[in-house]
C-alpha cells in the first residue's frame, strides 16, 4: 500500500485530534483528552508553534475517495543543558489496519533526519509501562529505557498546584 508523509497543515487539526484520541483510547486514557481543534489550531499554527506534526496519508480505496490520514507523529524541540537540542516525540500513532506496513518506521526515519539536520543529540519520549509492543518496537531500534537504567521518574504539577504556587501569599 502506498503512503506519503508530509508536514501537517491547519486543515489537518480534525484528523490530528481524531488520532490523538485514538492513541489515548489505545492507552485506556481517552477521557483525559480535553483539547479542542481550536486549541490545536492556535497552538500549532500560530506565530510560535508549540508542536509540529508529520502526517501519514494513503489514497482512499475508491478512486473517488480522497487522501486519508492514517498516522502521525507529533513532536517539538526541547533543550538539555548537558548536551543541547533534543527532539521530543510526544505522540506517535498508526491506525490499527495500517500497522506493520512500515509507516511507523518511515515516520521515525523522517524525524531522525530532522534531528540530524537540526543538530539534536537525541529523541526523548515517554511510553506507558504496559504498552509492551511499543516498548519492544522502540528497543529494537536502539532506544534506552531511562527509568530502568538511570532511575529518572516522571513528575507533573497539575493546574491546581500551579495556581497555588502562582497565587501571591498574603502578608
Ligand atoms: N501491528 C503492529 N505491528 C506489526 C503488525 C501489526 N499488525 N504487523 C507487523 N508488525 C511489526 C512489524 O513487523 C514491525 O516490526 P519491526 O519493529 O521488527 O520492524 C513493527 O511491528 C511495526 O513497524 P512499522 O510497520 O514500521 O510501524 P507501524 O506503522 O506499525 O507503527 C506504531 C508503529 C506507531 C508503534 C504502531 O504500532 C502503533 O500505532 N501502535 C499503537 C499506538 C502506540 O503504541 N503508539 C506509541 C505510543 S508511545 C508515544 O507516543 C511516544
Amino acid at each position: 500500500m502506498e503512503y506519503k508523509l508530509r508536514k501537517a497543515e491547519p486543515r489537518d487539526v480534525s484528523d490530528i485530534l481524531r488520532l490523538v484520541k485514538e492513541l489515548a483510547k489505545y492507552e485506556e486514557m481517552e477521557n483525559q483528552v480535553t483539547l479542542t481543534e481550536k486549541e490545536l489550531l492556535e497552538d500549532g499554527f500560530g506565530d510560535t508553534p508549540f508542536y509540529h506534526c508529520i502526517i501519514a496519508e494513503i489514497q482512499g480505496e475508491n478512486s473517488s475517495d480522497g487522501l486519508k490520514v492514517v498516522g502521525f507523529a507529533m513532536y517539538y524541540f526541547t533543550y538539555d543543558p548537558w548536551v543541547g537540542k533534543q527532539l521530543y516525540l510526544e505522540d506517535f500513532y498508526v491506525m490499527e489496519q495500517y500497522r506493520g506496513l512500515g509507516i511507523g518506521s518511515e515516520l521515525l526515519r523522517h524525524l531522525s533526519n530532522l534531528a540530524m539536520k537540526t543538530r539534536c543529540t537525541g529523541m526523548m519520549f515517554v511510553v506507558a509501562e504496559n504498552n509492551e509492543p511499543s516498548v519492544q518496537f522502540y528497543k529494537r531500534r536502539g532506544a534506552e529505557d531511562l527509568s530502568e537504567e538511570e532511575g529518572w521518574r516522571l513528575f507533573r504539577f497539575d493546574k491546581n498546584s500551579l495556581v497555588k504556587m502562582a497565587t501571591p501569599s498574603e502578608e
